[in-house]
């Protein structure tokens, strides 16, 4: 094998293919997409080194991310709950901004984030039926990091329902149920109704289902609130708040809990607690959240 063969993309052997691939990558004039682009396929080659798979396993894998590709649709995201129940989402959110002291922690956006959910007053109900459920009032505050409240952060909030389905699920819920935005207001509070959400399955129809399977998972999720902060001069804060007394709180599939993002429900019976008036049953929650400066962005939603 002469030196010049080795040069441009002609592959010599299994230790050459990393080098050449990189060597046909040089040119990229992003630095910083050239440093990941980089990375992944020195990794990636690295797992390849270290699995050795076979012909057929490589197969298996590349007919598993197409079939992850086949299962997408306009209400479900088959590459994001991948990401999840892998746990590379949760790691980009803690490497980026969870588990500090100056700011809430943040949490995964999840698959079911939608565009266009309805502005209600503060106070208001975010519950779009008739229900018998158990209710739940949500009360909150938004803070800068030097704990002053921030007045018109937009608060969007969105969560399962009682029976652990997304309206968007759901053909029995009412379009946008169980969603909401309300701003705060000048001691930077929210508050509104809802229902105490169940904890739920992350879908199991696709390929990531039968991984779950094969790993001898569960698919839940421990009960939880959904939110987005967004507040002018700071950067948007996604959050989770998970129930302290949920089933599955310490196995989540996506591995979406963080201690700081664990919150107090607190249960009162009919005609007692701070709203002596409701005749049944409900719970109470407080949350605060801290914005770290910076600028606001919109997340996109995964789907429609
Ligand atoms: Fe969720």
């Amino acid at each position: 094998m002469t030196k010049s063969v080795q040069q441009g993309s002609i592959v010599s052997d299994a230790a050459s293919v990393t080098d050449v691939v990189l060597a046909a990558m040089s040119r990229t004039e992003n630095p910083r997409l050239k440093e990941i682009l980089n990375a992944l396929v020195e990794h990636g080659h690295a797992f390849l080194n270290q699995v050795k798979l076979s012909d057929d396993e490589y197969e298996q894998g590349l007919d598993f991310l197409r079939r992850v590709g086949l299962t997408c649709t306009d209400s479900h995201n088959e590459v994001v709950l991948l990401a999840d129940v892998l746990g590379y989402s949760t790691l980009v959110k803690v490497l980026n901004n969870s588990m500090r002291e100056d700011r809430t922690g943040g949490a995964l956006l999840g698959p079911f984030f939608r565009d266009g959910s309805p502005h209600y007053e503060l106070g208001a109900s975010i519950v779009q039926e008739d229900t018998t459920a158990t209710p739940i009032f949500v009360s909150g505050r938004v803070l800068n990091i030097r704990r002053e409240p921030i007045q018109g952060a937009r608060v969007d909030v969105w969560q399962a329902s009682p029976i652990g389905l997304y309206e968007n699920q759901d053909p029995d819920q009412p379009e946008m149920n169980l969603r909401g935005h309300f701003f705060t207001d000048a001691n930077g509070d929210f508050h509104f109704r809802s229902l105490r959400p169940a904890g739920y399955p992350v879908p199991t129809h696709g390929p990531v289902g039968d991984l779950l399977r094969i790993q001898r998972r569960h698919p839940y999720r421990p009960a939880h609130l959904h939110f987005v902060v967004f507040a002018e001069g700071h950067d948007t804060l996604i959050s989770q708040i998970f129930a302290d007394d949920a089933e599955y709180l310490d196995s989540d599939v996506t591995f979406g809990v963080t201690r700081d993002l664990i919150g107090k429900f607190d249960r009162h019976e009919a005609r007692s607690g701070p709203r002596p008036g409701q005749q049944a049953p409900y719970y109470t929650l407080h949350c605060e959240f801290l914005l770290a400066q910076g600028t606001p962005t919109r997340p996109v939603p995964p789907i429609k």
